[in-house]
Formats: C-alpha cells, sequence, structure tokens
C-alpha cells in the first residue's frame, strides 16, 4: 500500500471509529433495506432472519474493524469461525462479493473527511480482506 492510500485508509477507519452507535444502525440498516429491496439473489437468504439483530450483528463486526488497526488477528479468528457457519450455509463467494461492494458503497457515502470515491476503496478493500479471513475453507 502506498503512503496515499495508507493514509487514506486509517483516515476512513478512524471516521468510522467515531461514530456513535446510533449512526452506525442508521447507516447498517439502510444497507439491509438496501440489499433487500435491490439485491434479490442476496435477499433470500434473510427471508427468515430478524434484521434488526442481523444489523446490531454487524454493527459489531465493523466497528471492531475500524477500532483494531494496529493487530488483526483476534479479529481474524473470529472471522474464520463466522465464515465457517457461512460457508456451511452454502452462502458462495459471488455472494460475498455483492454484500460487500453494496456494504463499501453504504459506508463510504456517509464518508465526510475523505473523497467518497477514495472511500469506497479503502471500504471495499477492507471488507474484502474480512471476507477473504472468512472464506479460507470455502472451495
Ligand atoms: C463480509 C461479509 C459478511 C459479514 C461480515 C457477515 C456478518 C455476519 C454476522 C456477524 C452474522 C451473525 C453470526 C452469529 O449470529 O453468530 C451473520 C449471519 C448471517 N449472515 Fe452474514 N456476513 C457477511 C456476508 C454474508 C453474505 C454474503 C450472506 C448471504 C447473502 C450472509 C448471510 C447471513 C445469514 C443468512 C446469517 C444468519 C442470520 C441468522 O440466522 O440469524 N452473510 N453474518
Amino acid at each position: 500500500m502506498d503512503d496515499l492510500t495508507d493514509d487514506i485508509r486509517r483516515r476512513a477507519l478512524i471516521e468510522a471509529s467515531l461514530m456513535t452507535h446510533e449512526e452506525w444502525t442508521t447507516l447498517v440498516r439502510s444497507f439491509y433495506e438496501r440489499l433487500l429491496q435491490h439485491h434479490p439473489a442476496l435477499a433470500v437468504r434473510f427471508a427468515r432472519v430478524n434484521i434488526e439483530f442481523q444489523v446490531q450483528k454487524l454493527i459489531v463486526i465493523l466497528s471492531s474493524i475500524a477500532r483494531d488497526l494496529p493487530d488483526r488477528s483476534a479479529l481474524d479468528r473470529v472471522l474464520f469461525h463466522m465464515g465457517v457457519a457461512h460457508v456451511e450455509r452454502g452462502i458462495r463467494r459471488t455472494e460475498f462479493t455483492e454484500f460487500i461492494a453494496l456494504l463499501a458503497n453504504v459506508l463510504s457515502a456517509k464518508a465526510n473527511l475523505v473523497n467518497p470515491d477514495q472511500a469506497y476503496g479503502v471500504w471495499y478493500q477492507e471488507l474484502s480482506a474480512m471476507a477473504t479471513a472468512m472464506l479460507l475453507t470455502s472451495p
């Protein structure tokens, strides 16, 4: 990663780490609303899921990513186990790609400190790394 990208990454993550729980809730709720309305292939997976609980679960993971800048190893272990549960449900890599592109879109639209295109790139990279940690056992 070059210095500029690294700097933008740091600023985007610091900004996210400063968001209140209420701001996270608004943002992640709007992510699931868009997913359910506009991404039918993903929406079927959530047919019997309590979305309000799901919002809070995703916030725990996302806000940890924003906070846990220096050492990701503990978080990576959690992600690995979570990923196994997703793979066992039959969720595919292509679904992850669609999921993280939408999530990066929603998260970067909120960024105040950095330009939205750069913020999209930063979030996409962060979420891809997260998906990689989750999908180590996926075919
Ligand atoms: C980076 C990507 C993802 C993250 C960080 C993530 C995060 C989570 C978390 C934290 C949980 C709750 C786990 C628990 O209760 O122990 C969960 C459950 C679940 N996720 Fe994901 N997820 C991701 C991708 C996906 C994708 C691509 C799909 C399918 C389209 C999906 C569908 C589900 C479903 C169906 C559940 C179970 C919900 C329930 O039964 O309550 N996830 N996910």
